[in-house]
């Protein structure tokens, strides 16, 4: 297995999906929110925002995908907003990696997010949040090599789906 790159809205699971995959799978997890908020020393995406906005979010997931484009193996979770640089994918797909876009309707990321306790600065206004959604969907299919229906599905079905892929 090469390089597994999870993109998709908030609430899609990319997390949950790449912990279990990366322990199933047995090869190492980066996941981009958490290596940021390690290295910026903030808390949350919440207080990085309100220190220094959602610009130095984005400098900082396209610096990380250029360190991590070495990588030749692993599960890497994105943040919900990659899709906004495009050189953020390009970087990761180097050394050879698929990219996976975990799909599901605004209703259930909505409900999905109301009940997971990590904030997301850009999901407070459900109009604003749903503008987002329809403008990044058509990112996420148009950067993506597969497409994961993760509605209804288990994360143990997902996993499965995204090993039968990526060895083809
Ligand atoms: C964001 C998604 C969040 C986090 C930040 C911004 C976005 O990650 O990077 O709050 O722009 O969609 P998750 O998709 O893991 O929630």
């Amino acid at each position: 297995m090469s390089k597994i790159i999870l993109i998709g809205f908030m609430g899609c699971g990319k997390s949950t999906v790449a912990h279990e995959l990366a322990k199933v799978k047995s090869v190492p997890l980066y996941e981009m929110d958490t290596e940021i908020l390690k290295r910026s020393e903030y808390p949350d995406m919440a207080t990085l925002f309100q220190a220094k906005g959602e610009i130095c979010l984005r400098e900082w997931e396209i610096r990380l995908a250029k360190e991590w484009s070495h990588l030749s193996e692993g599960v890497v979770s994105c943040g919900g907003g990659v899709v906004l640089n495009k050189i953020i994918l390009d970087y990761l797909r180097q050394n050879g990696g698929a990219v996976f876009f975990l799909n599901a309707s605004f209703e259930v990321l909505k409900q999905r997010v109301s009940l997971d306790p990590t904030p997301r600065p850009l999901f407070q206004k459900e109009d604003e949040a749903y503008a987002l959604y329809t403008l990044r969907k058509p990112l996420y299919i148009a950067y993506s090599d597969h497409i994961i229906d993760v509605e209804g599905r288990s994360t143990s079905d997902s996993i499965q789906h995204i090993i039968s892929l990526s060895k083809r």
